[in-house]
């Protein structure tokens, strides 16, 4: 896979902080868009399925890897995948590939849908609290699915499946994807209460219709889905990623520079774009190019992360960050996850002063932070320690890397163009 197998392997990031960023970077495809249309090819028979605009990221890898095992024939080449999917396909996904990502069990519901059968061990992936597959199983048993539990593994066993009204408890995005996918081969409508509006499941609904379903309501909170007995090849694209633009225009922020995003509409942004103007940062907006710029010193703003369109989870560790260095105090509310607020002890570690209460992290900021060494527990909470180090003075070293490499391609190209002094070291 090149560039990003051999980044895989670097596991420090020296950071020397201190130095504001500034300029353009062009932003990546959506990972999160990226997976479920890439399990959305199990639902073809003897078709193909084109993409533009996928990332090239470890986990993007590890979905081909298993879809590969499964029985597609994938190439992969500057962002456009083409997936082949022979008449006949395995229906057991490999512990060893679920283990490494919990989207992963993204697979499910086209595979019970298509072979009539479905084994997936149970997911790994960031630890993000408990993140347990309920809502995929009883969507999935609503439709006709026999759902078994057994030796660390979950096993779907159905005919064909049947249309249904399901009702999530929550808007997960990863059961409403399934569902959706699921519900395309299924016999009848199926109708999708409480659904994820997220942008990623718009596009998801995309490129199912592209290859034959009629998938309507995506983006609002009720998905009608009529099944068909048979999906064809298409070609679409994946949408730019909201949570890697996020992230840079807060890099920007964080060191007091100016960073601008290109090749992303601001609609799907406007939470994070709106926090940040209430924190005081100007943000200006030319068609699909944003750019971040602070204005003064930086206020302490409250945030709660909700399901789209409210602020996304993904983002909070990197805006807990910029709020680190604001005026005041910040109050941080993690609605999405029960424990995605781990990465705080690392934040201290920095001179950020921040006090967990439950769920709720009170942020007071401070006037600097120090460089020293960090560890990374996840994806964002890597990415965030990585502003922290940029904006603190002297140096700091990012360790357990591996995480942002399943998030960021080409992240040390991309900080370093903006003028980012950093270092990457190799696990020895
Ligand atoms: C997706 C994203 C992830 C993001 C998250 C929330 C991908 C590949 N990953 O993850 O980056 O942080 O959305 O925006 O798109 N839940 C249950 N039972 C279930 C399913 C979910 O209780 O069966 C809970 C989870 O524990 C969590 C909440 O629902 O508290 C939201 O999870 P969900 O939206 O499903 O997240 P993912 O799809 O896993």
């Amino acid at each position: 896979m090149g560039m990003n197998e051999e980044r895989k392997l670097a596991d420090k990031m020296l950071v020397r902080g201190g130095k504001p960023l500034n300029g353009t970077v062009d932003i990546q495809g959506a990972k999160n868009a990226a997976l479920p249309i890439m399990a959305a090819s199990i639902l073809l028979r003897g078709q193909r399925l084109t993409l533009d605009g996928v990332p090239n990221l470890y986990d993007i890898q590890t979905m081909r890897r298993l879809l590969c095992h499964l029985g597609a024939e994938i190439s992969f080449d500057k962002h456009r995948m083409v997936i082949d999917v022979p008449e006949e396909i395995k229906c057991e996904t490999p512990v060893e590939l679920v283990r490494q990502m919990r989207a992963s069990s993204l697979a499910l519901g086209p595979l019970v849908a298509r072979c009539g059968r479905a084994l997936l061990p149970l997911p790994g992936g960031c630890v993000l609290g408990s993140r347990p597959l309920d809502f995929h199983l009883k969507g999935l048993a609503k439709m006709g699915a026999e759902i078994e539990l057994k030796g660390g593994a979950v096993t779907a066993t159905a005919g064909r499946l049947k249309g249904a009204n399901i009702t999530l408890d929550f808007p997960s995005v990863g059961a409403t994807e399934n569902l959706m996918m699921a519900a395309a081969l299924a016999e009848g409508v199926t109708f999708i209460e409480n659904a994820a509006k997220e942008p990623e499941i718009s596009n998801l609904a995309e490129i199912l219709r592209l290859m034959g379903a009629p998938v309507k309501g995506d983006g609002t909170e009720t998905i009608r889905v009529t099944g068909v007995e048979r999906l064809h090849s298409a070609a679409g694209e994946i949408i730019p990623d909201r949570i890697e633009a996020a992230t840079y225009l807060m890099a920007g922020v964080i060191t007091n520079g100016s960073v601008t995003v290109r090749g992303i509409p601001a609609g799907i942004m406007d939470a994070v774009l709106g926090k940040l103007q209430e924190a005081g940062v100007e943000i200006d907006i030319f068609n699909d190019e944003i750019c971040a710029k602070c204005a003064g010193p930086l206020k302490g703003v409250t945030v709660r992360t909700l399901p789209y369109p409210g602020f996304p989870t993904d983002t909070q560790p990197q805006m807990m960050a910029v709020l680190t260095l604001a005026d005041g105090t910040s109050v941080i509310h993690e609605s999405v996850f029960d424990s995605r607020l781990l990465h705080i002890n690392e934040f201290k570690k920095l001179g950020a002063k921040i006090e967990l209460q439950d769920n709720v992290a009170i942020v007071t900021g401070v006037k600097k932070l120090a460089g020293t060494e960090v560890h990374s527990s996840n994806l964002r909470a890597g990415a965030a320690l990585i502003l922290l180090g940029l904006a603190a003075e002297e140096e700091t070293l990012v360790c357990d890397l591996q995480h942002v490499w399943r998030g960021y391609e080409g992240l040390v190209e991309k900080l370093r163009s903006l003028g980012a002094e950093i270092e990457i070291e190799a696990v020895e």
